[in-house]
């Protein structure tokens, strides 16, 4: 078996999708010490490569725009090279967080109220009276983050109506669309979902508490200023709510083999969406290699056993 691990890219969280790419390959080869497994990065060489060198099975471990969206995906599948993980299609639906969000509603899911703004309309009709209209219909506190994107880049808080602006370019430095969402106050927890013969599967929920008021770069990142449980201390109930979101989400978005659910509970017992990736980070902070370890799922096992089936379904 030849497998490739594609990684690295040119999205801004780059060094997060290396360290995930080379713990994914390297658990795989440990796994699996027969089989061929090799990281590559994604530039404009990749097509040449798979054509001299064409994998048995790819696992793209790019995170953010182009791994995630569905672009590379496409490439892959116009290719015939069977890859793990979710189809190009669904893929750019999950990147999308207001087309997520408002999926995941009409089925019925919780998710916070909130406005999509791109850059040109907030240009066009001048940021004072479109933020007033904002801030009236959802009230304070507001966060503000790309539509496309990950790892909190260009996140933030609002308290007040005057810090709404440099929130709204901290977060076109990343995309031409800011969403701007109801702020939750309540637990946040990341539910990892995976794949095993036909059974979708939801593994404990992950709870983070990051030292300051988000779950943000730095946070995830810098060894020591976040604590996590897991399993997330919950009740049987919130438990349970937990990865029922999460695995209704991977569901109703047509997702295949892993994902990672992000959501906050609140005490009224609800579950609001945040977002879900199809690329879940693989580091060793990362939350979907935490709830495996807890499981006692080796990251290798399961990988393989994911390659095997995509080898013979796709
Ligand atoms: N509506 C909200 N209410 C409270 N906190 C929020 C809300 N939305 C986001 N956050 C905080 O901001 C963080 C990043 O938000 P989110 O998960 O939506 O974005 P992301 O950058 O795509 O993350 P990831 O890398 O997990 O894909 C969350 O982990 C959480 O701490
Ligand atoms: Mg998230």
């Amino acid at each position: 078996m030849h497998v490739l691990v594609l990684s690295g890219g040119l999205s801004a969280e780059r060094d997060v999708s290396l360290r995930s790419g080379r713990r994914v390959a390297e658990a795989l080869r440990t796994e699996r010490p027969d089989w061929e497994v090799r990281e590559q990065d994604v530039d404009a060489g990749l097509l040449d490569r798979l054509a001299q060198h064409r994998p048995d099975c790819i696992i793209p471990l790019l995170h953010g725009a182009a791994g995630e969206d569905g672009a590379l995906r496409n490439v892959l599948e116009s290719l015939n090279i069977p890859f793990i993980g979710s189809s190009a299609a669904a893929s750019r639906l999950a990147f999308d967080k207001p087309i997520a969000k408002r999926l995941v509603e009409i089925a019925g899911v919780s998710t916070p109220a909130c406005v999509a703004m791109p850059q040109s309309t907030f240009r066009e009709l001048g940021a004072t009276g479109v933020l007033d209209a904002v801030v009236a219909s959802l009230g304070l506190p507001i966060v503000v983050k790309p539509t496309k994107g990950g790892s909190a880049l260009g996140t933030s808080v609002v308290h007040t109506a005057a810090e709404l602006p440099s929130a709204m370019v901290g977060a076109f430095a990343y995309g031409e669309v800011a969403l701007m969402e109801r702020h939750v106050a309540g637990v946040e927890v990341s539910v990892s979902v995976f794949e095993r013969v036909g059974d979708v599967l939801a593994l404990s929920a992950v709870e983070i508490v990051p030292e300051g008021e988000l779950y943000d770069y730095a946070a995830r990142y810098t060894a020591g200023t976040t604590e996590f449980f897991c399993p997330a201390r919950l009740t049987d109930e919130q438990a349970l709510a937990a990865q029922a979101l999460a695995l209704d989400v991977h569901v109703l978005l047509g997702l295949r083999d892993w994902s990672r659910t992000d959501m906050i509970l609140t005490p009224d017992g609800t579950a609001w969406f945040l977002e879900v990736n199809v690329a879940p980070g693989m580091t060793e902070t990362s939350l979907f290699p935490q709830a495996l370890l807890a499981a006692e799922i080796g990251l290798g096992t399961l990988t393989a056993e994911l390659v095997e089936t995509a080898v013979l379904e796709r």
